[in-house]
């Protein structure tokens, strides 16, 4: 499938009725995970600012221990305070790096703005080394600005 066709899965999933921020989040990552061959785990983390800790939300795939996670700690903590796109395609290199299993290979966190403000991130965990292009950043800053919209 392609981002084109997925956009158009995600838009449809965020025009429901009646169905929660949480629910339709979790109907995003199903969405990605089973139609992106390379996407094995989909995820979002949302920011406390006052903890300073994300908080594991939606995701797809298998449960991982690590729901809270300190800014700075890991990719996601320190994509908390970067509020850049963060590409690994190897994990192997990262010194710096959470592992919530041993069949990743690679990760991409995309951070989600609000007003402003980087309020959470996606996460997507692949199984491949160096899966990721501009595409996939591309495709998801636009997942995460609609999902902004909702929060
Ligand atoms: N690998 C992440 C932790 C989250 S799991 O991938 C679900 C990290 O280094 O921050």
């Amino acid at each position: 499938m392609t981002f084109d066709d997925l956009k158009i899965q995600v838009t449809n999933i965020l025009n429901q009725n009646g169905v929660t921020p949480d629910k339709m989040m979790t109907e995003i990552c199903e969405a990605l995970r089973t139609n992106v061959s390379y996407y094995d785990w989909v995820g979002f983390y949302m920011a406390n600012h006052d903890s300073k800790t994300l908080h594991l939300g939606p995701f797809a795939g298998t449960p991982t221990d690590h729901t809270v996670i300190p800014f700075g700690k890991g990719i996601c903590g320190q994509v908390a305070e970067s509020n850049s796109n963060f590409v690994v395609p190897d994990v192997k290199g990262q010194d710096n790096y959470i592992a919530c299993s041993i069949a990743v290979k690679s990760e991409i966190v995309i951070p989600i703005f609000k007003d402003g403000k980087n309020i959470g991130q996606i996460d997507i965990d692949s199984n491949k080394v160096d899966p990721f292009t501009k595409e996939d950043e591309d495709f998801l800053e636009w997942v995460n600005t609609q999902i902004a919209e909702l929060l």
